[in-house]
């Protein structure tokens, strides 16, 4: 039989208003039930290992995933290192990336007991979903995501590679392997959670159940986080690319120097207004996630302070929440053997797992043999 796609179920372009409101919606919905159904829910994320992890995926997310850990849900980080490769031309410092990467993930909280830590690179039963998932989207679909569309406009000169199109085809194969139902992400990721929607959906009427008749997988929702987007130092959005960030593995001396140049205005009295204050209100806002207060209490407290109050504050508030984290991170850092033994570890978990649910795909499209 020839399923054509329809039109109403196509892959759009942009996420719409109405959409984004949808996810927030469902997000608070399940954010209320997670914590007393816990084992209904299987997560999946993770990050591209393209630089050091700083205070913005710190707070922005990973504290978010260690509070999920802790709820006891069942949690799957990937270590997205094909991703590296999508739009750069050679691997960078890979292997010190993952590695510091995952110092910083275990000094935060990752309990690799609890929660499975991979490359999807060594997964290599992951990566055969991507041969039918390919067959399951057009072409036309994948140029209009939303990243790859980025990268067309910012690099107009560089022709695109074979990976970039089809990356958020292997994402949804990150995701799908182990059948999460929940995908904690960022607005930017919104649209890539719907490839992975998709597919699910489309391998389900295309190809067909496993044997207990229901859908082989599950379509994930994204839980969006509740914490407020942080700024660099410098006012534009947080990352290693523009040097305005705080990294979780820097020395207190280091913080110190960095928010020392941060970016303030001349008024002294401080207050909490990040529409027309951003710089101020970040660094506001940064002192409220790291002592677990509330940015307007904080502004009034400072008062007078001027800028050099608040980052006096600010780096005090920062140095001794990360103190700890960063303490643990070099005992870490500095048993790479151990480090390595956690991922190998992950590895097989996730192996298990993504081998379990290739046989059940090879299943439904017989072919089994
Ligand atoms: N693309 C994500 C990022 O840039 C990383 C990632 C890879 C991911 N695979 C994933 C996130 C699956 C969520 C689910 O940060």
């Amino acid at each position: 039989m020839n399923q054509t796609i329809t039109v109403d179920e196509q892959l759009s372009e942009e996420i719409s208003d109405a959409s984004l409101q949808r996810s927030l919606a469902r997000s608070r919905q399940i954010e209320e039930d997670i914590s007393t159904h816990p084992g209904r829910y299987r997560i999946l994320t993770g990050d591209r290992p393209t630089g050091r992890l700083h205070i913005g995926h710190y707070f922005g997310s990973l504290a978010n995933r260690v509070r999920f850990q802790n709820l006891g849900v069942h949690t799957m980080l990937v270590v997205a290192d094909y991703q590296v490769i999508y739009d750069r031309d050679g691997v960078g410092q890979l292997q010190e990336n993952v590695l510091s990467g995952l110092a910083d993930y275990l000094a935060c909280g990752i309990d690799p007991e609890q929660s499975t830590i991979f490359t999807h690179s060594s997964v290599t039963a992951l990566n055969q979903l991507l041969l039918p998932f390919l067959s399951l989207v057009t072409v036309p679909e994948l140029q209009r995501n939303p990243t790859v569309k980025d990268e067309l406009s910012n690099n107009p000169h560089r022709p695109m590679s074979g990976l970039m199109l089809t990356f958020p085809v292997h994402q949804a194969a990150d995701i799908l392997f182990c059948k999460a139902n929940l995908v904690p992400v960022g607005k930017d990721q919104l649209p890539h959670i719907e490839v992975a929607r998709v597919i699910a959906r489309r391998f389900d009427e295309r190809y067909g159940r496993g044997q207990a008749g229901d859908p082989i997988f599950p379509q994930p929702d994204a839980l969006m986080s509740p914490a407020p987007a942080i700024l660099g130092l410098d006012g534009t959005k947080m990352s290693k690319s523009r040097g305005n960030t705080i990294e979780i593995g820097m020395t207190a001396d280091e913080t110190a120097k960095l928010i020392k140049r941060a970016k303030t205005d001349s008024e002294r009295q401080i207050t909490f207004d990040p529409v027309n204050r951003p710089e101020v209100s970040n660094l506001v806002q940064l002192a409220a996630l790291a002592t677990g207060g509330e940015p307007q209490q904080i502004a009034d407290e400072l008062g007078d302070a001027g800028g050099g109050g608040l980052k006096k504050l600010v780096t005090e508030a920062l140095n001794e929440h990360f103190a700890p984290i960063r303490a643990r991170r070099a005992e870490l850092a500095a048993d790479p053997d151990h480090l390595r033994s956690v991922l190998r570890e992950g590895n097989a978990k996730a192996t298990a797992i993504a081998e379990q649910t290739l046989a059940e795909v090879r299943q439904a499209m017989q072919m089994a043999y």
